[in-house]
């Protein structure tokens, strides 16, 4: 076992970018490392309770260890929504509303509990509305943790991985770590998109993760315990 407290919220430019998949891959580097792991997806929208495993909580508690049960499901997502939508939605279409302090507050109980490596996945892109005056950003601004976005190399990238970073230094969340994940089929490669990203970025470290290839994940699960 590695006595550490290492804890990082997982957000990207957009969905579909590969935060469950880097998650639940790094949990399972460290985990195989002795690190204590436990991963979060507190929201999560298009759940549907007769197939907890292949939502992201369960692909999460996978790696992790454990069964997947609607117990452990709901000890590491309590906001679940059944609509396939953006949350506030999701959650509207069900007469209900993201509490924003009640979020922020069971996500604090989380990180000053566990020790170890503790990951948090956020939902969407960084400007997904969790209620009607609050973006996820917001919620990564209130829980002061150190951040990573997830990015891609699809067409659009290069803009949409600056205007999240424009939108998360307003807050003053900057992420730790820029992790450029190889998008199916895009017409330009990693080492281009790295090279265009580097310049815009204000300093903040670059990883790139290929497209099919898990061991890449080890490389950036190493990055993140040497950090904090
Ligand atoms: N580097 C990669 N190599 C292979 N498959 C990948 C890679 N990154 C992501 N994927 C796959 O792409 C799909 C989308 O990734 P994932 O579900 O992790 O995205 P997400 O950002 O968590 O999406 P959401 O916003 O819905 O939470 C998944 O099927 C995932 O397994
Ligand atoms: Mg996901």
């Amino acid at each position: 076992m590695v006595a550490m407290k290492k804890r990082y919220f997982i957000t990207a430019t957009g969905t579909d970018l590969g935060k469950t998949w880097l998650t639940a891959g790094v949990a399972n580097v460290c985990r195989a490392l002795g690190v204590p792991v436990r991963a979060l997806k507190p929201v999560m929208s298009g759940y549907d309770a007769a197939n907890p495993a292949a939502s992201d909580a369960g692909v999460l508690l996978g790696k992790v260890g454990g069964g997947v049960t609607a117990e452990s499901i709901a000890a590491i997502s309590p906001w679940r929504f059944a609509a396939p939508i953006a949350p506030d939605l999701a959650a509207a279409r069900e007469g209900r509303v993201i509490d924003f302090s009640q979020l922020v507050g069971w996500c604090r109980g989380e990180i000053s509990r566990h020790e170890g490596l503790l990951l948090i996945e956020g939902i969407g892109g960084v400007m997904v509305p969790l209620d009607a005056q609050h973006t996820v950003r917001d919620w990564i601004a209130a829980l002061e943790m150190p951040t990573l976005l997830v990015t891609g190399t699809y067409l659009g990238a290069l803009s949409h991985a600056l205007t999240a970073l424009a939108a998360l230094r307003e807050v003053g969340g900057m992420p730790q770590m820029i992790i450029v994940n190889e998008s199916p089929a895009s017409s330009v490669g990693l080492a281009d998109t790295l090279a265009a990203l580097a310049p815009h970025t204000g300093g903040i470290p670059l990883l790139s993760l290929r497209r099919d290839h898990a061991e890449d994940l080890a490389g950036l699960a190493q990055e993140m315990l040497r950090r904090q």
